[in-house]
């Protein structure tokens, strides 16, 4: 409260009496003003804000650049990261000294730019691309925040090592989802091998990009077709360090090193209001070093984090901010070393299966499983053994340890833990009244636990997250109103529509005809749940009970493609712009199942059913991973297929091997139906067939009039120069040698008009079509 009437005084005195820039949101705090409360400051183009922001629910805040056009307060950069202040109304960040500094509620100066300058006249000036300069008044830089990058690598950032003064730019994680103080995980330049690397306590790294080969880091193809970032690399006598700029300014995107270890790379979605992840390193969330602490185990999905039996979370605040570093403690101690235990009472073992094991294991020679739990018993330092035709044995704690999941080698280990942890044989008759209790105890703890486990895990479904949440399937069969809205069927299965209690909107595919086992469904699952791109459909979870296999998609609101290509009515036609645009995303979509992710994945069924569309008309691929899940039965495809191609290639029937230009093949089929708007082959009335690709190509070759192809409801209204470079384009991938399609990135170059496209040789399987 004594704060207060100074605090009204001060608003007062500085809307008052100095600038009203500060007041009003200019750029720039001059040498006489300062800013306190809710005062900002807002770039010229009004991209970032700085002010003070508070991220938790505690009353503690920090000075920090936000991202002024995204509505959910996200920090690009935090000033007094490891110093909060108590109340923003009395503390001050100023002009002092030829600094900018940060004043707390007793005045002392709790952070600085530290700059060393006898100028006067220091001004610190906010720019569009969220960095925060310190100039003076010969407009010199004493000082720029993008020097000290928080947690998010901006736009003309840094990351490297000047070699002057031996200074190291990192991105360094929050501590958890609400603490911007300097979390475990940071994202280095390795000066020795010109690669990035993700350390845990900037010791130990577990991840890198590979070294850079002039494009791109070896162990990141993916970052080779990017379209939003343009990355380089520096080095020279004074520093070495990467870089990167937007190839679209006004494309709102981050990059940061993310409290869960990853890095990522988000785009802002003003339709979703949301960070859409792009793109996440290490993929899986277990590969982060110690991501669960001592005694934690880690599994990909949620919950990342659980204990082991007879332990419990070290600190449940942490993780409930989703910061399990802590890991977990004994609900009971040890035995072992304690001169007061009497009975001589034993510590046990208690046997988890299937984990990987942690690596910093010793070998014992001894030769039964009996002689190395003795090993292990002896010593007090020794919590776990595992054996396996060799004795292995862990001291100290256990870290790293992972549920087994894929393809990684998994074993059981034995955990030591107090005897008190079992139950005892001896006194049988107090067990039975205690086991009663504790039946009817654990009944209704178990019923509470279900219950908080649900909702926690409602809750956690709204969050973007890299990983696939595994769905129980009568929780599927509540979304889907027990499956009654059926969105279509597909290949493998028919999709029906529902609603997550978040009132998330949710697409269930019922699998049909699997040809797997539970162990490659779950991989199989998985690897598809890794894929993530704005033009592919998002896997969010699956069901796997017994025969029952679902999957839980993001749902599409404008459905799929076919049912807005070939509709007889002229409203609600798709335009030619959007057409071209779905035209490319696809393509995208495309590239980046040939070309990066780990392994090729060929879609094998590209058509415009698979083809879904969210509410902004983008295009989004269905389906892909299925054909190796399901296992297709090409000859029944085939068979239904007589007398229309449709998009297969030819090499389907042929029987030599199909790659990746089988999808090429299908899409420059689908690309001539965005042109025509009409299937490819038509039925006429007097029973012949007309095939448009044959129609289309020696139009487009002879010269001919190519806005005759388009779809009579769009009037000729297009852009003649897309039209015939989509139409050349379909004609290459058609193409009967495989060997003569471009692949899907040399579409995507040319459609973006990166490169130019010659004039198609005629389709050498026209004839064949028109048969
Ligand atoms: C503060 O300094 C700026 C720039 O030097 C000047 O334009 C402004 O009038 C000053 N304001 C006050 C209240 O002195
Ligand atoms: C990180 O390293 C420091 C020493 O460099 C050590 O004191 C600290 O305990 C480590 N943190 C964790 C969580 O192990
Ligand atoms: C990418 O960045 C490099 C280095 O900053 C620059 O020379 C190049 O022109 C940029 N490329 C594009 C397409 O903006
Ligand atoms: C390195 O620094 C020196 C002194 O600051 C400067 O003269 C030189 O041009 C710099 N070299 C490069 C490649 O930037
Ligand atoms: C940049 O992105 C904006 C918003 O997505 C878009 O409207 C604009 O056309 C893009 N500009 C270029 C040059 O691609
Ligand atoms: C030793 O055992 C006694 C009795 O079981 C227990 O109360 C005490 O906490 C133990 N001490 C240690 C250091 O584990
Ligand atoms: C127990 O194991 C630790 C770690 O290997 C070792 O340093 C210690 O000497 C062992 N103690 C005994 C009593 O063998």
């Amino acid at each position: 409260m004594e704060n207060k009437p100074s605090f009204i005084f001060y608003v007062f005195f500085l809307c008052f009496s100095i600038s009203n820039s500060i007041c009003f949101g200019g750029d720039t705090i001059y040498a006489n003003e300062s800013i306190s409360g809710d005062q900002t400051i807002v770039s010229s183009g009004e991209n970032f804000r700085l002010g003070f922001f508070k991220t938790g629910k505690a009353s503690k805040y920090y000075i920090g650049i936000s991202y002024n056009k995204v509505s959910t307060q996200t920090l690009a950069w935090v000033a007094n990261r490891e110093h909060y202040v108590n109340d923003k109304y009395s503390s001050q960040l100023k002009i002092l000294n030829g600094n900018l500094v940060l004043l707390d509620e007793s005045k002392t100066v709790v952070w600085s730019t530290n700059v060393k300058s006898t100028s006067s006249n220091v001004q610190a000036v906010l720019l569009d691309n969220g960095n925060l300069i310190l100039r003076d008044g010969e407009n010199l830089k004493l000082w720029d925040s993008l020097d000290y990058p928080s947690h998010t690598w901006l736009p003309g950032g840094k990351i490297g090592t000047d070699k002057r003064t031996k200074r190291t730019q990192r991105l360094t994680s929050w501590k958890n989802m609400e603490d911007p103080s300097p979390g475990l995980f940071s994202l280095e330049h390795d000066p020795e091998d010109s690669r990035y690397l993700i350390k845990w306590n900037r010791s130990i790294w577990y991840w890198t990009s590979g070294p850079w080969d002039g494009q791109r880091f070896s162990l990141v193809p993916e970052m080779r077709t990017n379209y939003i970032y343009n990355f380089s690399y520096v080095s020279n006598e004074n520093e070495s360090y990467f870089t990167y700029t937007l190839y679209n300014n006004s494309i709102i995107s981050r990059f940061i090193m993310d409290y869960s270890g990853q890095v990522k790379q988000l785009t802002w979605l003003e339709s979703t209001r949301q960070w859409n992840l792009f793109w996440a390193q290490p993929r899986q969330q277990c590969e982060v070093n110690a991501f669960c602490g001592a005694y934690g185990v880690c599994q990909n999905s949620l919950p990342f984090c659980n204990c082991l039996y007879g332990f419990k979370e070290s600190s449940e605040d942490d993780w409930s901010l989703n910061d399990y570093s802590s890991g977990c403690k004994r609900r009971t101690n040890l035995n072992c070393g304690n001169t007061s235990t009497v009975n001589g009472k034993k510590d046990k073992f208690w046997m988890s299966s299937d984990m990987v094991l942690p690596a910093n294991s010793r070998s014992v020679p001894v030769k039964s499983a009996g002689e190395c739990e003795s090993a292990c018993l002896s010593n007090c330092s020794c919590t776990a053994y595992a054996y396996d035709n060799k004795c292995l044995i862990w001291t100290g704690e256990l870290v790293d340890l992972k549920q087994h999941s894929g393809s990684d080698g998994s074993g059981d280990i034995y955990i030591r833990l107090a005897s008190s942890e079992f139950s005892d044989g001896k006194n049988s008759k107090r067990i039975v009244i205690g086991a009663v209790v504790g039946v009817v105890a654990v009944v209704i703890l178990a019923g509470l636990v279900l219950f908080v486990v649900k909702r926690r895990r409602l809750v956690k479904t709204t969050k973007p997250e890299g990983s696939l949440i595994a769905f129980v399937y009568r929780d599927l069969q509540n979304a889907t109103k027990n499956f009654s809205e059926k969105l279509g069927g597909g290949g493998f299965g028919s999709v029906f529509k529902g609603t997550l209690p978040d009132s998330t909107a949710i697409a269930v595919k019922k699998l049909e005809g699997l040809s797997q086992g539970e162990k490659q469904f779950r991989t199989e699952v998985s690897t598809i749940g890794t894929i993530q791109h704005v033009n592919l459909v998002r896997l969010r979870g699956f069901c796997s009970e017994g025969i029952k296999k679902l999957l839980v998609y993001d749902y599409m609101p404008n459905g799929s493609l076919d049912s807005h290509l070939f509709k007889d009515k002229r409203d609600g036609v798709l335009d030619w712009k959007t057409r071209y645009q779905i035209a490319l995303g696809t393509a995208r979509g495309l590239v980046y199942l040939h070309e990066e992710c780990r392994d090729c994945i060929i879609h094998c069924d590209i058509k415009p059913e698979n083809i879904l569309l969210d509410a902004e008309f983008c295009p989004k691929v269905a389906d892909f991973g299925l054909a190796k899940l399901v296992g297709r039965d090409f000859s029944r495809v085939l068979t239904t297929m007589r007398g229309t191609r449709g998009y297969l290639a030819p090499e389907w029937i042929s029987g030599v091997a199909v790659t990746a230009k089988a999808d090429v093949f299908s899409y420059g089929m689908m690309a001539f139906e965005f042109i025509s708007g009409r299937r490819n082959t038509k039925q006429n009335a007097d029973g012949s067939i007309t095939f448009f690709p044959s129609w289309a190509a020696s139009v487009t070759i002879d010269g001919g009039d190519v806005l005759g192809l388009l779809d009579p409801k769009l009037d000729r209204n297009a852009d003649i120069e897309e039209v015939t470079n989509l139409c050349r384009v379909a004609c290459w991938c058609i193409q009967d040698d495989e060997r003569a399609r471009p692949t899907m990135s040399q579409v995507v170059q040319i459609l973006e008009g990166m490169s130019e496209v010659n004039l198609p040789p005629n389709p050498k399987n026209q004839l064949k079509f028109d048969r």
